[in-house]
C-alpha cells in the first residue's frame, strides 16, 4: 500500500516543514517535524486546535528519548522496554530546545515510538521527531482508515500515507512520569493494571478533569464526539428507547452490543464485536459511519463495564458528554 517512494515523498514534505498524516496502530496521526516551530503550527491551523494543547512527539526507537527528554526515570526505562514500539505515551520532562508549540509551554512532553510498520519507516527515515496529534478536526472522531483522514481535512493535507485500518483503533494509553508517582492520564489498550505490573507501583488517577484539562485536552468532556446526538444507554433500554424513538417518528441509529436487531423501519443497527480488542477496532469507524447517516439520534449500548473495557468506556462517555437525544432544540 504504502511504496519507498511514498515515504521518500513524505520526508521530503517533512523537511519542506509541510504535514503529513500517517499511520499508527492505534489511530491515524497528522504529523510535521517537531523540530520546526513553523511545521508544528500548521498543525494546529488544520486541525483547529488551540495553540496551548500540546502534541505527542513521534520517536523511531527509545534511544532517541535523550534529546527530547531531560531526566528519564527507571520507569519510563521499564515501560519503554516493555511496551515500545506499541500504543504507550510517556510524559517526561522535556529538554530546553523542545518548542513551546509542542508542549503547550509545559515543563514536559509527551513521547512515543509506534509500533505500525509505515509510521517505523517513516521516522526511522525521517531521523527526528514527528509531531502528531490524531489525524481529526479538534474535538471529532479520531481518524483510524487513510479515507477518514481525507474526509476530516480534504485538500489541506497534502500528503496521507495509506496503511490501512489502524489495527489498535483507540488511542496511546498516556502515563504521566514527570512528577512525584505515576499517573494514568488517558486509559488505552494497554490496561492500567499492565503498566502497574511492569511499574511495581498504583498508577495515580488524573487530577480530575478541570486541572488537567488545558493539560491533556484528550480528556476534554466534548473530545471524539460525532456530529448527531450520542446517548449511551444499558442493554435492554437502548432496545426499547430505539423502538419508543422510532414509533415518534425519529430517525434512530444503534450500535448495540447483545441487543438483537428487531425488525423495523427507520432504525439503523450495527452489531459491535464482543470482545474488547475487536471493539475497539472497530468503534471510530462505527460511529462515523452510524454518524453520516444522520439521524436523530445515536444510541450506544453500553460494553462490559470492567477493567479491559476501561479505554472504551472512557471514550464512549466522551462520545456521549454534552449530547441529549430528548433535547428537541
Ligand atoms: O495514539 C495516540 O496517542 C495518537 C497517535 C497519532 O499517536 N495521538 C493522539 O494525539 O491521540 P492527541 O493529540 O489527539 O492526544 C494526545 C494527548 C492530548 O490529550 C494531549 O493533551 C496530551 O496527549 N498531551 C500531550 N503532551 C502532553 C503533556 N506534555 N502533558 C500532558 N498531556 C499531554
Ligand atoms: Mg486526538
Amino acid at each position: 500500500m504504502v511504496s519507498d517512494r511514498d515515504i521518500d515523498h513524505a520526508v521530503a514534505v517533512l523537511r519542506a516543514g509541510g504535514l503529513v498524516a500517517f499511520p499508527t496502530e492505534t489511530v491515524y496521526g497528522l504529523g510535521a517535524d517537531a523540530a520546526n516551530p513553523q511545521a508544528v503550527r500548521k498543525i494546529f491551523e488544520a486541525k483547529g486546535r488551540p495553540a496551548t494543547h500540546p502534541v505527542i512527539v513521534h520517536l523511531a526507537d527509545a534511544a532517541q528519548l535523550a534529546n527530547w527528554a531531560r531526566e528519564i526515570p527507571p520507569a519510563a526505562q521499564r515501560l519503554a522496554k516493555q511496551f515500545w514500539p506499541g500504543p504507550l505515551t510517556l510524559i517526561l520532562r522535556r529538554t530546553s530546545t523542545v518548542s513551546d508549540l509542542v508542549t503547550g509551554g509545559q515543563e514536559t512532553v509527551a513521547l512515543r515510538v509506534p509500533s505500525h510498520p509505515v509510521a517505523q519507516q517513516l521516522l526511522a527515515r525521517f531521523g527526528g521527531g514527528i509531531a502528531a496529534p490524531s489525524a481529526n478536526r479538534h474535538g471529532r472522531i479520531s481518524a483510524t482508515t487513510a479515507d477518514h483522514v481525507h474526509r476530516e481535512f480534504g485538500p489541506t493535507v497534502e500528503c496521507v500515507l495509506d496503511g490501512g485500518e489502524a489495527q489498535v483503533g483507540i488511542e496511546s494509553a498516556i502515563v504521566d512520569l514527570s512528577g512525584g508517582s505515576p499517573a494514568l492520564l488517558r486509559p488505552g489498550s494497554i490496561t492500567a493494571a499492565e503498566i502497574e505490573a511492569v511499574l511495581g507501583v498504583s498508577l495515580a488517577a488524573p487530577a480530575g478533569d478541570a486541572p488537567r484539562a488545558p493539560r491533556a485536552p484528550g480528556t476534554l468532556a466534548a473530545h471524539y464526539a460525532p456530529q448527531t446526538p450520542l446517548m449511551l444507554t444499558e442493554g435492554d433500554l437502548a432496545l426499547e428507547l430505539a423502538v419508543s424513538l422510532v414509533r415518534q417518528g425519529k430517525r434512530v441509529a444503534v450500535l448495540a452490543f447483545s441487543a438483537q436487531r428487531p425488525v423495523l423501519q427507520g432504525l439503523e443497527w450495527i452489531a459491535a464485536p464482543q470482545g474488547a480488542a475487536g471493539y475497539a477496532h472497530e468503534l471510530y469507524a462505527s460511529l462515523r459511519r452510524l454518524d453520516e447517516l444522520r439521524c436523530d439520534t445515536i444510541l450506544v449500548e453500553k460494553p462490559p463495564q470492567t477493567p479491559a473495557w476501561a479505554a472504551i468506556n472512557d471514550r464512549l462517555a466522551r462520545a456521549a458528554t454534552g449530547s441529549s437525544v430528548l433535547d428537541e432544540t
